[in-house]
């Protein structure tokens, strides 16, 4: 109780008779006075043109890409045909030849109530070139399809490279906007770190699974052509046992595959990779997390092997936010707060990104770990070695925005609002990441967040000042 309670300072300086700028004092950050044109939140038409099934006899479609090792030297081509198995391979070749080469995979199915899944492949490409365009083709055998993917640089301090941030994406005309301005956005990131919640098929009656394969076809103008790192959501849990459903995650779990084994996870809800110069760690807001569980031994292993000399930023992504000031799954982060944030301040994440609410809000660095139950201080203080935390909710799904906040805004909230959009963070060197928002109204350039990020281990310097909000 009461971690997110903050005490107002205006009764104090009422009781000095000064005069004071209530609402300034009284909130923490800024809550944004953008005022967004109230629209509807629907689903795209099953008929919509972002959905079209590839012309040809079993065409690939749903064509996506992940990581498919620790490095970035392998990445996992996923594409699913819906006529007959064809084969699960991969033909690819570097720009720099034209010889092809062949890399074999697997298709898995699954029924799901009175569903039945397409042929889903998964063919994992191996001992790649760092900083190489590749191109492939899937679908060998009726109909080819050909795409291109470009290596990350070798993993090292100071890489430069580029990260998108969506979250709960789902398939509305809003979540068509989102990736619209993800793709034209000019800093264009190079992966996107996807904070959970993909295609909310589970809102439809037995939560039809064509919608996701909808969502496959939407993404795939991106996800064929760059990585996107996958967290759980509980949109992908997808248990329901009043249809004979109880296998958690399955139709998310047979679609999208991680590289979690290569980072001695067992399980592909939890795992890490490195790219460029991050060490990005993923968790499962929807897995046991508590004292002895699988992802918490794992957790508490990963921490101490992130080498700051080789990938001095550390991000960790998660569904379910910890700081959080709106009323929408208030306080649902607070189980795994308790428990992970000590590791957090100690192993000085930069920073963390989660989904789950649908709107946007940063936190300044702070850290609420003296709180123990009995000592009373169960208020978050400010913490130069505690993570950034960033609400990234705001894909644009079918549930619309969450627009109902805490007032005063708490003291940890540095900024938050109440619109779709998406965020790039922007890793120059081993001190210096540029982290931009960006709203849906606004034109592709346009940054209604920034901040400045000095890396917590090679520059922890107090980088909330840095702050250029519009
Ligand atoms: C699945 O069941 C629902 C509800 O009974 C029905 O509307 C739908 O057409 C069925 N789908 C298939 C593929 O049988
Ligand atoms: C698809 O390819 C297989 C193997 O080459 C061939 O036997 C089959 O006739 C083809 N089907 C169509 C519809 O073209
Ligand atoms: C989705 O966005 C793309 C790119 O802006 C556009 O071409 C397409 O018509 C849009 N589709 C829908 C259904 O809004
Ligand atoms: C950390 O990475 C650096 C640079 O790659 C390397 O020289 C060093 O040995 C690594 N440290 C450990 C403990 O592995
Ligand atoms: C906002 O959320 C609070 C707390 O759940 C609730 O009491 C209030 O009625 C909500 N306001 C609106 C406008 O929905
Ligand atoms: C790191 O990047 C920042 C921002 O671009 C720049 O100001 C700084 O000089 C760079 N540091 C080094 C050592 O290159
Ligand atoms: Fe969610």
């Amino acid at each position: 109780m009461g971690s997110l309670g903050f005490n107002c300072a205006v009764v104090v300086a009422m009781v000095l008779g000064l005069i004071v700028n209530v609402p300034e004092l009284c909130n923490g950050g800024k809550t944004s006075t953008f005022v967004r044109k109230v629209e509807k939140t629907v689903d795209m038409p099953l008929d919509s043109d972002v959905f079209a099934v590839p012309s040809g006899y079993n065409a690939p479609q749903q064509v996506h890409l992940t990581q498919g090792d620790l490095v970035g030297k392998a990445v996992i081509v996923s594409w699913v045909t819906e006529d007959e198995p064809g084969l699960s391979v991969v033909h690819y070749w570097s720009e720099k030849s034209t010889q092809k080469k062949v890399a074999k995979g697997k298709f898995v199915t699954y029924r799901y109530f009175n569903y039945t899944s397409g042929f889903i492949h998964h063919c994992t490409i191996r001992g790649l070139e760092f900083n190489t365009k590749y191109y492939y083709e899937v679908g060998i055998g009726n109909t080819t399809r050909q795409f291109w993917f470009i290596t990350p640089p070798e993993v090292g301090p100071d890489v430069p490279y580029t990260f998108g941030l969506i979250g709960d994406l789902g398939q509305s005309f809003d979540s068509n906007k989102t990736l619209t301005h993800y793709e034209m956005n000019p800093r264009e990131g190079q992966t996107v770190l996807f904070v959970g919640d993909l295609s909310y098929a589970d809102n439809y009656p037995n939560h039809d699974n064509v919608r996701w394969d909808t969502w496959g076809r939407f993404v795939e103008r991106s996800t064929a052509y760059q990585p996107w790192i996958w967290t759980a959501g509980n949109h992908e849990i997808d248990f329901a046992p009043e249809i004979g459903e109880t296998k958690p995650f399955k139709p998310y779990s047979h679609r999208y595959h991680v590289p979690y084994k290569a980072s001695q996870s067992t399980s592909p809800f939890w795992y890490s990779i490195k790219r460029a110069s991050a060490h990005i760690i993923v968790l499962s807001s929807y897995s046991a997390y508590g004292k002895y569980t699988p992802q918490y031994k794992w957790l508490e292993e990963e921490l101490p092997k992130v080498n700051r000399t080789e990938t001095p930023w550390l991000i960790v992504l998660m569904h379910s936010p910890w700081y959080n000031s709106y009323n929408y799954h208030y306080m649902e982060g607070e189980t795994m707060r308790v428990m992970y944030e000590p590791w957090f301040v100690k192993y000085k994440v930069d920073v963390v990104f989660a989904g789950h609410v649908h709107a946007y809000e940063r936190s300044e660095r702070v850290s609420n770990v003296a709180y123990n139950v009995v000592n009373g201080l169960c208020t978050p203080v400010r913490d130069q070695s505690a993570p950034v935390y960033i609400t990234i909710g705001d894909g644009g799904n079918l549930e619309g925005l969450a627009t109902n906040m805490t007032y005063p805004q708490p003291e940890y909230s540095a900024y938050r609002e109440a619109s779709f959009g998406h965020a790039i963070f922007d890793i120059k060197n081993r001190t210096h990441a540029h982290y931009s928002w960006h709203r849906n109204q606004d034109g592709y350039a346009v940054e209604a967040d920034s901040l400045w990020f000095f890396n917590r281990f090679w520059h922890p310097v107090d980088d909330s000042t840095s702050q250029t909000t519009n």
